[in-house]
């Protein structure tokens, strides 16, 4: 099956509404959400939202209260986001971070005390959308095993880039694993294989098979090299914002247990240290060296494809998923089914 953009949002904030979140989180998490399954990261999107009506459901998830700034300096800020949606306090804390940087040329906002926030790339979007430079990453509960070892320790700890320009859609946005552990999650619910050289099961062997891997472990990415980059994000986003790190960090995948993880928003202003329309053009100038020849992707370039993809012929909503929706609406007494198929 399959539903427009629209029928995604109206699906998602009628839920949430039902669920006493307030209308503005809702919202938020609904364009975070669908922001995810037009970019092709179905795994952050939809999908992942059932796992979020656990969250409420266990009170993991909070519907009272509002976020607040524990320390601040003209340039920083650490908020407490009282485990309200993870959505809604990275929106908040992105906007603080880019008010910051467009005074003093940038905006570091650490959170700590939130929860699962969708996809990085969705903040650093924000700032990439106001001309600002935006960087985000997060720690998330073990799931990869440093090299050399079998044991989950690090978290799958993205990283999101985005970098104004005039011409094109520059952004990384990218777990540090090789494969986001909801991509693991989504090939269960769809009882489908995972690629090779991704994860490793409990014994330290190579598996395809997503529940062993989930058991196991998920390689990083890139060999030694995302295990160094996964190590420094799990401190940054970890001890540096008042979070928990490694085996400490819980409630990224598992939404009956208590998020301990951390966020760092970062805000850039280039017009602080350049012309804005030179440093644009030049990014533009640079994307076209890279494409001197034909088939040649940039950061983002997927996201755009997908984007117009599914604006154009709906997002998936593979039948267990429904499945997923139709119990959720008849727990909550909610008639869904006419809003899915519309
Ligand atoms: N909330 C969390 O705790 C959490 C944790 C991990 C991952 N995530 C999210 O999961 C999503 C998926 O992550 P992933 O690691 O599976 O993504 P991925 O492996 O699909 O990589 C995506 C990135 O690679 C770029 N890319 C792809 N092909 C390219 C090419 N040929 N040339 C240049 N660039 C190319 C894309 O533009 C995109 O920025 C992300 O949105 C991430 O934020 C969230």
């Amino acid at each position: 099956m399959k539903i427009t953009p629209e029928q995604e949002k109206s699906i998602i904030t009628k839920i949430l509404t039902k669920l006493n979140v307030p209308t503005e989180h809702a919202e938020i998490v609904a364009d975070v959400t669908l922001d995810a399954d037009l970019k092709g990261f179905s795994s952050h999107g939809i999908g992942r939202f059932p796992q979020y009506i656990k969250g409420l459901k266990s009170g993991t998830i909070k519907t009272k209260g509002d976020i607040e700034i524990e320390n601040e300096t003209v340039s920083t800020a650490l908020i407490n986001g009282n485990h309200l949606f993870g959505h809604y306090v990275s929106y908040k804390s992105m906007q603080l971070a880019m008010e910051k940087a467009r005074e003093t040329g940038i905006g570091m906002v650490g959170i700590h005390d939130s929860n699962h926030f969708g996809v990085a790339g969705y903040y650093s979007d924000m700032a990439l959308m106001e001309d600002l430079v935006g960087l985000v990453i997060a720690n998330t509960e073990p799931a990869v095993a440093p090299i050399g070892g079998k044991i989950p320790i690090l978290g799958t700890n993205p990283i999101a880039i985005g970098i104004p320009s005039n011409k094109n859609y520059v952004s990384v946005d990218m777990a540090t694993s090789a494969s986001a552990r909801g991509k693991l999650m989504e090939a269960v619910r769809r009882g489908e294989k995972i690629p090779e050289n991704v994860a490793l099961d409990c014994e330290g062997n190579p598996t395809i098979d997503p529940q062993e891997a989930l058991k196991g472990s998920i390689l990083p990415f890139g060999a030694h090299k995302g295990y160094a980059l996964a190590f420094m994000i799990e401190i940054l986003a970890g001890p540096l914002v008042k979070a928990a790190f490694g085996t400490g960090v819980t409630g990224t995948a598992n939404p009956e247990e208590m998020c301990t993880k951390g966020d760092l928003m970062i805000a850039i202003d280039p017009s602080k240290l350049s012309d804005l329309n030179i440093f644009k053009d030049q990014v533009d100038e640079f994307i076209d060296q890279v494409k001197s020849t034909d088939n040649i992707f940039i950061p983002g370039d997927m996201e755009v494809m997908n984007v117009n993809n599914h604006q154009l012929n709906g997002i998936d909503i593979d039948d267990k998923l429904y499945q997923q929706f139709i119990d959720i609406s008849h727990e909550l007494k909610m008639d869904l089914e006419d809003l899915f198929k519309e």
